[in-house]
């Protein structure tokens, strides 16, 4: 069969695609909500369901978490060895009055599906997962064998997959790790991802007094916990966004400036970009691009922040603790783990006194560098100008995805990002989308990539 007939067969079976991820969608897949324990599992078991009818050898790998999805295609002696890795848990939906369809009530308007995990990751994933089971039900065999790996614990670190992979590295031995959950560059310029920024997060808590006092009786003479916290907070960076914990950029890898050049060349323009988030002005460390800044520059953020009064009306307290959850973006070379020392010594520099402060470190995953010139950027490069007819970008992103450098060193693969999505599809945010179009189109690129790869010979090393 020529690919071509399989492509004819993949834009006619559109709307049983539609209709498959709206079905996953409609399941509460929020990893790090305790209570949705068993919609967890329920969207792991459909995706292996679905794998499973399609012919795959699956397996459930049941974690201390959430389960993981593997399943793989026959062994194709003398071709590359694919793992396409994704994951089937979604991100807190939270404010809920904000979105337009409800989140799990997957609803296309205007040519894009909302729901909670369109793009982050249900959708982009099950364009491979499609691209795989219609190539299988043609009747033909693939020309590599590709193994699944989509996970349930993305969205709150990849712990147990991290701690597991060593003893899954035989399993997942490949030439390349196909990803993707990232985006295109703009609408219309699809990208392949060679960098992703690294993350470390955690909660820091203020205690005051043993509990709230009346801010007239006591204001004065008790300090507040929330005006420590907001002391703490604002001394760790400056109005432009630079750190100030001492030693925090020592490691941070310089941009190249060829890298620098070929940025420039990208089409970006702040006031546009400031216009489609809502702000009249753009914010950052001096001397950078906004794409600099996003991609390649470590960043400081408050994720939440708690304490006292939050109902209606007014209440004249002390409040008796505050809390934030607070997160920095790393770069190459970046060690997530030197960051909580570092970070600890600036904060015992930095306490006021007449309060306790504690800090709970939640996860954390280094950035990400990937091959620029291996072979399967070159075979995904002419997939995606196939199916977008563009050819793509070279692009870093500011997100992170905790896994992907453990796969680097313990499988010792390279690493493909290719984002189907666009940077306005409110990723973690209400009213999340996915183009319908970026969907099939995806799922086209995706069945033209292992065309792609089943030409090139196996490496050596598997
Ligand atoms: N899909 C994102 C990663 C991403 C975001 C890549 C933006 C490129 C651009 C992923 O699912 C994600 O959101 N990761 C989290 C990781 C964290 C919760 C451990 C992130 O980046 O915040
Ligand atoms: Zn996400």
């Amino acid at each position: 069969m020529a690919i071509s007939e399989l492509l004819d067969t993949l834009r006619g079976a559109s709307s049983r695609h539609l209709e498959e991820l709206i079905q996953w969608l409609q399941i509460p897949s929020i990893s790090s909500d305790s209570h949705r324990r068993v919609e967890v599992t329920k969207a792991a078991e459909w995706v292996a369901e679905k794998l499973d009818r399609a012919g795959l050898e699956v397996e459930k790998i049941e974690t201390e978490g959430h389960p993981m999805v593997y399943a793989q295609t026959p062994v194709v002696p003398g071709a590359p060895v694919v793992v396409v890795y994704g994951h089937y848990d979604v991100q807190p939906v939270e404010p809920l009055e904000e979105w337009i369809s409800g989140p799990f009530d997957p609803t296309v308007r205007d040519g894009n599906l909302y729901a909670r995990g369109a793009t982050d990751d249900k959708g982009q994933v099950l364009t491979h997962v499609q691209s795989v089971c219609d190539w299988l039900a043609s009747g033909e065999s693939l020309p590599l064998q590709i193994k699944f790996l989509i996970e349930g614990e993305e969205e709150v670190g990849s712990r147990n997959l991290e701690a597991m992979l060593p003893t899954l590295s035989e399993r997942l031995a490949c030439d390349c790790v196909v990803i993707s959950d990232s985006s295109q560059y703009a609408d219309g310029q699809p990208a392949i991802t060679y960098g992703l920024r690294g993350l470390a997060t955690y909660e820091l808590r203020v205690d005051g007094p043993s509990q709230d006092l009346h801010s007239g009786s006591f204001g004065g003479a008790v300090m507040n916990p929330a005006i420590a916290l907001c002391h703490l907070i604002s001394s760790m960076v400056d109005q432009q966004g630079r750190i100030q914990i001492p030693g925090f950029y020592d490691r941070v890898r310089p941009l190249e400036p060829r890298e620098r050049q070929q940025w420039k060349g990208l089409p970006q323009d702040d006031r546009e970009f400031a216009a489609a988030v809502g702000v009249d002005q753009l914010f950052g460390e001096g001397g950078f691009t906004t794409d600099e800044r996003r991609w390649a520059r470590p960043t400081f953020d408050v994720n939440g922040l708690r304490s006292g009064h939050q109902g209606e009306g007014v209440k004249t307290i002390i409040p008796a603790t505050a809390s934030a959850k607070i997160s920095f973006r790393l770069v190459p070379d970046q060690d997530p783990q030197e960051i909580t020392p570092a970070l600890e010594q600036h904060l015992r520099k930095h306490a006021p006194a007449g309060v306790r402060w504690s800090l709970r470190v939640e996860h954390g995953a280094p950035g990400m560098l990937a091959n620029t010139e291996s072979r399967f950027v070159q075979a995904a490069t002419d997939a995606i100008e196939k199916a977008f007819g563009v050819k793509p970008v070279l692009i870093r992103e500011g997100g992170s995805i905790p896994i992907v450098t453990r796969f680097q060193e313990v499988l010792g693969c390279d690493c493909l990002l290719l984002g189907w999505g666009l940077s306005d599809d409110n990723a973690h945010s209400p009213n999340e989308k996915f183009r319908v179009e970026d969907y099939h189109r995806g799922i086209v690129a995706s069945a033209i990539l292992w065309d792609e790869i089943g030409k090139l010979n196996q490496s050596p090393k598997t």
